[in-house]
């Protein structure tokens, strides 16, 4: 007896053409609803960033007027800094996902405007996706690259910054007709797919939630008890705070603070030893 193997039909000869994506939420009302979020996420990151980064980097003009109460200001300053980036990457990776397969629109560039427009997308994405990653690294103090933390973190924040608002500015058509509850325009989709979005942004809502209740415990000390993600834990020290690194990681040893000073520079420098500092009046502040 013979057998004939089904015929298949021969492969279609590899076209140039990319895939037509048909979901219904790679659409410009989701990209506005979770690019809201992503805005202030990204808006309140940058703020906090600022403040930690002027208050241990002034610039002479500034230096003395900066102000030193309340002493929690800082630790509600980095917890919303850490905080907002970790929702960040959530918020990103929704947004992305959203607005993928309009990065393999065809033809890939149109004009010299749509261009531009893709390299400003580029940067944007790029800069996005390498400033949480490396500041989310850096909460776990991994350091996989050959440059410094946070002057690079620091300067690549303000690329983010400048590229979310460009492309604020380009997208600002497509913002406003998707704004509000309904689309305006001519682009109004079909029932289900606002039933698609809702429970794609309620999902997306939970998954923050349960990355901001894990880990906000850091900072926030009302919650500590479901610090289960974050890598600090404010009892780990004697002053409740969070601390970055212990001293013990921080290599500092009986010997070395032997022959440690805190050098004051400024019209009349002078060095102090532990020894002076702890023979000197304690004061508590609130
Ligand atoms: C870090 C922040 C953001 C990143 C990485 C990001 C990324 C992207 C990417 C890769 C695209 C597709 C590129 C293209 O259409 O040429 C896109 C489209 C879009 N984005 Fe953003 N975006 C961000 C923030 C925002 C914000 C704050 C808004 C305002 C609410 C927004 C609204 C939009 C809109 C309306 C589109 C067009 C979607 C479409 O027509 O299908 N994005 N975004």
């Amino acid at each position: 007896m013979t057998f004939r193997l089904p015929r298949h039909p021969r492969p279609a000869r590899s076209s140039l053409r990319p895939p037509t994506f048909t979901g219904g939420l790679h659409d410009a009302r989701t990209a506005t609803a979770v690019g809201r979020w992503l805005g202030v996420a990204f808006a309140v990151c940058f703020a906090t960033g600022l403040v930690s980064h002027y208050l241990q980097h002034p610039p002479d003009w500034l230096a003395d007027h900066l102000p030193t109460r309340p002493s929690w200001g800082y630790r509600l300053t980095q917890g919303l800094h850490v905080a907002t980036g970790l929702a960040a990457i959530v918020l990103l990776l929704v947004k992305l996902w959203a607005v993928y397969p309009r990065l393999f629109a065809w033809p890939p560039v149109r004009s010299l405007r749509h261009a531009l427009e893709r390299l400003s997308v580029a940067l944007l994405v790029a800069s996005a996706v390498f400033q949480l990653l490396t500041g989310l690294l850096n909460i776990v103090e991994w350091y996989p690259w050959p440059f410094s933390f946070v002057p690079v973190h620091f300067a690549v924040a303000w690329i983010v910054a400048g590229s979310i608002l460009l492309h604020i500015a380009v997208k600002a058509p497509e913002i406003a007709a998707h704004w509000g509850r309904r689309s305006s325009g001519t682009l109004e989709l079909p029932a289900e797919s606002a039933v698609d979005r809702r429970s794609l942004l309620l999902g997306t809502g939970a998954a923050v939630g349960v990355v901001t209740l894990t880990t906000v415990g850091q900072s926030f000390t009302p919650l500590k008890t479901f610090d289960l993600l974050a890598p600090r834990h404010p009892d780990h020290g004697p002053q409740g705070l969070p601390v970055n690194r212990t001293a013990a990681a921080a290599g500092v040893s009986e010997r070395g603070l032997r022959t440690w000073r805190l050098e004051v520079a400024g019209p009349r420098p002078y060095a102090l030893t532990l020894d002076d500092l702890l023979a000197m009046p304690r004061s508590a502040v609130r």
